[in-house]
């Protein structure tokens, strides 16, 4: 599947991946600065990325530990995602985000 992704000095990225495994492995490997230090446990925040309007409808709901996080970040926005709670599927071909800023 293709992603179109926005790095965090603005650089626009089409990427190809396969759809499996978690949106923050995928963003992990391209080398654009998502460290993912908890490895996915939902607990560093590292992983986390701005959706594109049209895409947040079409994404699984927050659980409460990805919610409970993302309202302690500073740059959080209505659009706020960890990505590392986003199981990759076929279905998500074409999905574009945005990295969020470190805090
Ligand atoms: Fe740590 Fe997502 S990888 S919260």
């Amino acid at each position: 599947i293709r992603l179109s992704v926005v790095d965090r000095n603005g650089g626009e990225h089409e990427v190809e991946t396969a759809p499996e495994g978690s949106l923050m492995e995928t963003l992990r490997e391209l080398d654009y600065g998502v460290s993912a230090i908890c490895g996915g446990m939902c607990s560093c925040a590292t992983c986390h990325v701005y959706i594109a309007p049209e895409w947040l409808a079409k994404l699984p709901d927050r659980q409460s530990d990805e919610g409970d996080l993302l309202a302690e970040l500073q740059f959080r926005q209505d659009n706020s995602r960890l990505s590392c709670q986003i199981q990759l599927k076929q279905e998500h071909d074409g999905l574009r985000l945005t990295l969020a800023p470190e805090e």
